[in-house]
């Protein structure tokens, strides 16, 4: 069906929100700053070589640490951590100290990893696209951890109400 352009937002805004994408939260650390948000625009794009897409909006804290960092780590969420969901979507590392409120360690290439997440990988930064008001940041895989047991990822639906640190 087409229509105008608020009906084809709607269709379009529907089907993202139908796919219920899993959420992951991306840190990154440059010049001795770490920086780190939730994000739900992620993809692999490329079986060989592996390539792992990351959309980082212009106006994040973590957008702009990424800009001068080498790597990004990605982690997933289990179903039940909405507090680190909250704390990384709905705060900005331009007023608060988001790695105060978590566990955390310095992992491969010194990246903030999160404790007590499902699984994460840190990949390496080789390209950066200009997508519109976000940039698709290319990651090639370097390193990771899948936990063995796993009790279900948090996803787009759980996390829909949160109001973002920053607007878009
Ligand atoms: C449901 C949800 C999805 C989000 N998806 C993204 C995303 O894909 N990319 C992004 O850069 N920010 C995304 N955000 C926004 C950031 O997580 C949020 O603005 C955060 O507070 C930025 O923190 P920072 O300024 O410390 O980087 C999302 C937020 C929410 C609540």
């Amino acid at each position: 069906m087409s229509g105008d352009t608020d009906t084809i937002h709607a269709y379009f805004d529907e089907f993202v929100a139908t796919a219920d994408n899993p959420m992951v939260v991306v840190t990154t650390e440059a010049a001795g700053r770490r920086a780190g948000c939730l994000v739900g625009f992620t993809t692999q794009v490329s079986i060989n070589p592996r390539r792992f897409l990351v959309g980082l909006s212009k106006t994040n804290n973590t957008f702009r640490v990424a800009a001068e960092a080498e790597g990004l780590a990605v982690h997933l969420l289990g179903a039940q951590q909405l507090p680190l969901a909250r704390l990384f979507g709905s705060e900005s590392g331009d007023r608060i100290d988001k790695f105060a409120h978590c566990e955390w360690y310095s992992g491969p290439d010194g990246l903030p990893i999160l404790a007590a997440t499902p699984g994460w990988f840190t990949g390496r930064i080789i390209d950066r696209h200009d997508l519109g008001d976000h940039v698709g940041v290319v990651l090639e895989p370097t390193a990771g951890h899948m936990r063995a047991e796993s009790g279900g990822v948090l996803r787009f639906a759980a996390v829909a109400h949160l109001d973002p640190g920053h607007s878009a």
